[in-house]
């Protein structure tokens, strides 16, 4: 019997760029990706998709509910059918399956603080003309996150709902061996992964290294999940903080595009360095692999107006790898592509 995990095929939602007939209208491209974005973000602040998350309501109720205008919650409501985000149910609106799945807190994962995080992004990309013409940004997502503490908190959200879709990856492509008990996951952020590693292997315990903008809800989440005898965080920046020792797990997730080849062959060095024979590091990151793909492309244009970093090609961290004394280097294309990489490599 063939017992394949066959995964569910992707949403398909109608091209709201096409013109209704044969000739061509070029603003609809320019137009309707801004409003698209602009009323699922909107939708998202307001708390449209969970109010509706147990089932379907009148555009009275639900604006009662959103605190806002009958008239403007009618029209966001009817754009947003058209976009395939809420379907009629006569009188009625309803999120659609795949909203509910991933834009509600009765989903498989709820991406909202990733709306969130991208009203924040919205004015940024007003930056963006003058990013090119400098080659990078005026003031990295890090310093901004200085001067505004809450930039740093709603970034961590996004990523601990992203962490909620990536996690099972890694549970599966991560082998964690018995005798393996220390796991330093830098970058760690708002603490998921280090949390879900812990939960699956009762012998393990945890460092997260992360700068103190990306932690300050950490302690209170590792908390909540019983776990603060087995994890600690270290505030710093991950190049030069002690990370205490020998561990037998590392973790790089997500960092690498946010350092240059300088630092990356660096901190690749320490964290060979840092792992006991036969430890395991276990890279996540989106490669530079695919020319022609829109998501990577679209990244590195976010990456240099955020943070002026880049992405590498796969060919860049095995050089890394080897040169740091790594073995047995196994890449894993995640499904879909637009979730990245895994790149695992071990210690002699
Ligand atoms: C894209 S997030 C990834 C978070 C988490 N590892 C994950 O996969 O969900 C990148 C993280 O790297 C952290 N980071 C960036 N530069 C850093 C540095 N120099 N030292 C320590 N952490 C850093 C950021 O604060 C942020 O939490």
């Amino acid at each position: 019997m063939n017992t394949r995990h066959i995964p569910p095929a992707p949403t398909t939602r109608p091209d709201v760029c096409r013109p209704t007939g044969t000739a061509e209208l070029a603003m609809l491209d320019v137009y309707m990706p801004m409003m698209k974005s602009a009323a699922i973000l909107s939708a998202g602040k307001l708390g449209l998709f969970e109010a509706l998350a147990n089932g379907p309501r009148d555009i009275a109720g639900l604006a009662d509910t959103l605190h806002a205008s009958q008239r403007g919650t009618r029209d966001l409501a009817d754009f947003l059918v058209t976009i395939g985000y809420l379907e009629r149910h006569g009188e009625l609106v309803a999120n659609t399956a795949s909203t509910q799945r991933w834009f509600t807190s009765a989903g498989r994962v709820d991406y909202t603080p990733g709306l969130r995080w991208t009203l924040e992004a919205w004015p940024m990309m007003g930056d963006l003309t003058a990013a090119v013409r400098r080659g990078g940004p005026e003031t990295t997502l890090w310093q901004a996150m200085e001067d505004k503490p809450q930039l740093g908190a709603t970034f961590s959200a996004y990523m601990d709902a992203f962490a909620g879709d990536l996690g099972p990856d890694l549970l599966a492509h991560v082998p964690v061996l018995p005798e393996q008990r220390r796991l330093l996951d830098l970058g760690g952020s708002h603490g998921m992964h280090s949390i879900r590693f812990c939960q699956r292997h009762p012998q393990l315990h945890a460092l997260i290294v992360d700068l103190p903008s990306a932690l300050s809800e950490t302690d209170a989440t590792i908390a909540r999940h019983g776990l603060s005898e087995r994890i600690h965080v270290g505030p710093g920046e991950l190049l030069v903080h002690d990370w205490h020792g020998q561990h037998d797990v590392v973790f790089y997730l997500s960092v690498a595009h946010n350092h240059t080849a300088d630092e990356n062959r660096l901190a690749i060095q320490q964290i060979h360095d840092a792992l006991n024979p036969g430890g395991l590091l276990v890279i996540h990151e989106y490669l530079a692999d695919t020319p022609g793909n829109a998501f990577m492309a679209a990244f590195r244009l976010t990456l240099l107006y955020e943070t002026g970093t880049q992405t590498y090609r796969h060919e860049h961290y095995r050089a890394w790898l080897e040169t740091a004394g790594f073995a047995a280097i196994e890449r894993i294309d995640l499904d879909p592509l637009e979730k990245g990489s895994l790149i695992l490599a071990r210690k002699a």
